[in-house]
């Protein structure tokens, strides 16, 4: 049912952890099942993440989800960063059982709480963050 990259990604998730002065955290949760996911961004003055952070008390494929979308933007600019879909993410994972889309949804989301944190922290404007919708709900 998963694929061989989720479940890589779900038993050996890459860049677990906190990053202590972040400069956007962003944590989104699925109201219908429970499942958080928060993440820390690090990006330097030419507007490049330079780091990637998660947690996710979550199922396996929020799991595989937040670790390969850390990955994806990891070294990225924050516009390339915008453009990662939840699609982008579970392409990445070669696919998801289509019940589990939800999952990667929140690595989505999760991106852009992050992006929004760093804008609104720094008085930027980034393009494409205005009326996105974190209430968005596959399930
Ligand atoms: Fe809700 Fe996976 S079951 S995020």
């Amino acid at each position: 049912m998963y694929t061989e990259k989720v479940m890589d990604h779900f038993m050996n998730p890459r860049n677990v952890g906190e990053i202590e002065d972040a400069s956007g955290v962003g944590e989104v949760g699925n109201a219908k099942c429970g499942d958080i996911m928060k993440m820390f961004l690090k990006i330097n003055d030419d507007g490049i993440i330079e780091d990637v952070k998660f947690k996710t008390f979550g199922c396996g494929s929020a799991i595989a989800s937040s670790s390969m979308a850390s990955e994806l933007i990891k070294g990225k600019s924050i516009q390339e960063a915008m453009e990662i879909t939840n699609k982008a993410v579970a392409e990445a994972l070669d696919g998801l059982p289509p019940i589990k889309m939800h999952c990667s949804v929140l690595a989505e989301q999760a991106i852009k709480a992050a992006l929004l944190d760093y804008s609104e922290k720094n008085n930027i404007h980034i393009e494409g963050l205005e009326g996105f919708d974190f209430d968005e709900d596959l399930h």
